[in-house]
């Protein structure tokens, strides 16, 4: 019932989507926003490669995107996979490196906190494990997860860090076949199971923040679509535009770990 008034309440800004510089924010943009997020009672944060920028790991695209200097086919496709897995490893285990290395940001633990004080869950295209360290716990991994390997004969999961990789690839303790890193890689489907988690999440929210995503791999980038059908309030926090800019409601253009931390104020004063 809440949430009906502050929708109806934002009518007047929903008919078109408000770009919001975050620097220079409309006190009544702002006040519509305060309202949305305080009666909202189920939230979705759909989150990409930006989100983990500010923790220093490279997007995929953008201007100091990773495949400005890899080509993705060969290193990121399952067809590249098994073409030729010790190079899809090594490139694997640079960014594993990488990734254990780096710590959550201020977007990361804004939205763990967020968790604690409404019913929220993180639909996330990253493969980092960031949210999980900063404390999330309601986390649908849609692209798997870089610190784990799997076997690609039998159903031997692992972390990485309990591996034990005499040469690469790495070979499954249990039936000597090739591990992979547990991820899924272009040309794969997702897993049916975690796939119908989402879209049931994503029907079911009453807002969606689409987070540091440019919503240009599907089928993640559907997910707002489901989600704006059963009439949630979409709102976008990316620097750049995104290719569905005209479906979301507001545009926040700024950083994830500079703009989040300002949504958590108004989670508090309801
Ligand atoms: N950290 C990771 O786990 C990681 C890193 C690179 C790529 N990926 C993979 O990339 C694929 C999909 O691409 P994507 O849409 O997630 O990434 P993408 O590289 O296509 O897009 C990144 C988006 O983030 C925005 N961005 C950059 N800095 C930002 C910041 N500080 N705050 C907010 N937004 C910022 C960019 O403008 C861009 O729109 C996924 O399959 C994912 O698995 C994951
Ligand atoms: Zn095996």
């Amino acid at each position: 019932m809440k949430f009906e008034i502050a929708k109806t309440c934002l009518y007047f800004h929903l008919d078109r989507n408000e770009i919001i510089n975050h620097m220079n924010i409309n006190p009544m943009i702002m006040d519509s926003i305060k309202s949305v997020l305080a009666n909202s009672n189920n939230i979705v944060f759909l989150t990409g490669a930006g989100i983990s920028e500010e923790s220093g790991i490279p997007t995929f695209r953008g201007p100091a995107g990773l495949w400005k200097t890899y080509d993705p086919m060969k290193l990121a496709s399952i067809s590249g996979f098994y073409k030729n897995p010790k190079l899809v490893w090594e490139f694997y285990q640079d960014r594993q490196n990488l990734i254990l290395n780096c710590q959550p940001n201020a977007g990361h633990f804004t939205i763990a906190k967020i968790e604690k004080l409404k019913n929220s869950n993180v639909l996330t295209q990253n493969i980092d494990g960031l949210h999980k360290k900063a404390g999330s716990k309601n986390i649908v991994e849609l692209h798997g997860n870089i610190l784990k390997a799997k076997c690609t004969n039998c159903n031997f999961v692992e972390d990485i860090n309990k591996v034990i990789i005499k040469s690469l690839p790495p070979m499954c303790s249990l039936c000597d076949s090739v591990l992979r890193p547990d991820i899924v890689f272009f040309g794969e489907p997702l897993n049916q199971t975690t796939w119908k988690n989402a879209q049931d999440i994503s029907t079911n929210c009453d807002i969606m923040f689409i987070i540091g995503t440019s919503l240009n791999v599907g089928p993640v980038n559907t997910l707002p679509f489901y989600a704006k059908e059963n009439g949630a309030i979409l709102v976008e926090v990316n620097p750049e535009p995104t290719v569905f800019n005209h479906i979301m409601d507001f545009s926040f253009r700024g950083k994830a770990g500079e703009i989040l931390p300002t949504f958590l104020a108004y989670f508090n004063t309801k």
